[in-house]
């Protein structure tokens, strides 16, 4: 037996490599991708070298990542209750891809993750990789193993000679955090209290809106067919512009969000995110559509928005009927080209300009307020307001009979 284990480098997925080998008597292969979360990748090849393993993949998935999963979903104007921008429920897809490649590439019929049984995280890579793999055995140590308690996993990391960092032997255990080029998360210590503000030191990427600059700056951004393309002039890859749109928005205190949201599983859990670059880029994207749509159709991509955010959320990227919402949502953006030019000022990013030379719906003549030379017959409104008042008249005069 052969497993891919999705391996961070850091101390959980550690002990499950070790916990593989000695449980499962099985070789582990390890696979480390860089989605953007900024963490030195080697290291984490030195210590799966040590532990032993023989086959050691280090991915750069940051563009594939953008290019495929993130901007795909910020085509639909992706929100998840409201409020979440889904930036750890979006890379999961991907990495459930890649375990199954990297399965097939070494003949290895499992694969292994350090999702706990509690969250959704579990669900999204499991249901991937079944969906991509229907044979494929799937092993989630943290649902089989006795390490029940943090103190346990420390004991069992001791034992079997993995390096503990001072910060966990401490026991200043730091939050559950989920970093790639969307956003950055922070769940459990004393986040678990849903009543108690997050401490200000927690927030990594943003500074607070407070302390931003007084000065606003403003971003242009150009889209292509409902994707970004272009920054302040300046064409970038998604992963580029991406970035450069999260140190924007980190440096004004753009993206911060506080949220009690709906697990998969059942319960309710309390989560901050830091998603800069995406909050710009939502508003951004609503923009350049508000003038290249037709009404109905972007009405209709707003009432399937919160269905194909839930199958995000809850795993389902790989399913059928997001593929089949994802074409529909790829259809409408043939049109959404052209520029829109934000305000970024102590939190808030506000749209102050947009147009589409080639594209735009919005037609100046007909909207005026001065005299429109006859394009628009206000006469009409007459009959159409009387017609769509009918009904109601009818129902009124019931009333008063
Ligand atoms: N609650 C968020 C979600 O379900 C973030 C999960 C973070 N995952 C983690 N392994 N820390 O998408
Ligand atoms: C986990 O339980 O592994 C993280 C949280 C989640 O998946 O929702």
């Amino acid at each position: 037996r052969k497993v891919v284990l999705a391996y961070s480098g850091g101390l959980d997925t550690s002990v499950i490599l070790k916990w593989l080998q000695d449980r499962y008597q099985c070789e582990v292969v390890t696979f480390t991708a860089d989605i953007g979360q900024g963490e030195e990748l080697e290291p984490a090849r030195e210590k799966a070298r040590k532990l032993g393993v023989k086959e050691i993949f280090i991915d750069d998935l940051r563009e594939e990542f953008v290019r495929d999963f993130v901007f795909p979903m910020f085509r639909a104007n992706t929100v998840y209750e409201g409020e979440y921008l889904l930036g750890t429920s979006i890379a999961r897809p991907l990495i459930a891809k890649r375990l199954i490649e990297i399965a097939a590439l070494t003949g290895a019929d499992a694969i292994a993750h350090g999702a706990t049984g509690k969250g959704n995280d579990q669900v999204r890579f499991e249901l991937g990789a079944y969906a991509l793999n229907p044979d494929i055995k799937i092993i989630a140590p943290w649902r089989e193993w006795d390490l029940t308690s943090r103190e346990k996993l420390l004991a069992y990391a001791e034992q079997h000679g993995i390096p503990v960092e001072m910060k966990h032997k401490a026991g200043g255990s730091p939050y559950s955090m989920d970093a790639n080029l969307l956003h950055i998360s922070y769940e459990g210590r004393h986040l678990e209290n849903p009543a108690a503000e997050p401490e200000e030191d927690m927030w990594r990427w943003t500074v607070s809106p407070e302390k931003a600059p007084d000065e606003p700056e403003y971003v242009e951004i150009v889209f292509e067919r409902g994707d970004p393309v272009a920054l302040n002039g300046e064409r970038l890859s998604p992963a580029a512009l991406l970035a450069e749109l999260n140190r924007l928005g980190g440096k004004h205190g753009i993206g911060r969000l506080d949220l009690v949201e709906n697990r998969y599983v059942g319960m309710k859990s309390r989560g901050c995110y830091e998603t800069p670059g995406g909050t710009i880029l939502l508003k951004a994207h609503r923009a350049i559509e508000s003038i290249t749509l037709d009404r109905e159709v972007a009405h209709l991509k707003d009432d399937l928005m919160p269905r194909y955010a839930s199958l995000i959320y809850n795993g389902y990227w790989w399913s059928p009927e997001r593929k089949a919402l994802q074409a529909l949502i790829d259809h409408t953006q043939e049109h959404v080209n052209g520029w829109v030019r934000l305000k970024l000022y102590k939190g808030s990013a506000m749209v102050v300009g947009r147009d589409s030379p080639t594209d735009s719906l919005f037609d100046p003549r007909i909207a005026t307020f001065e005299d429109d030379q006859g394009a628009y017959n206000q006469g009409d409104a007459t009959g159409f307001i009387r017609l769509n008042a009918l009904r109601m008249r009818i129902a009124a005069k019931r009333k008063h009979r």
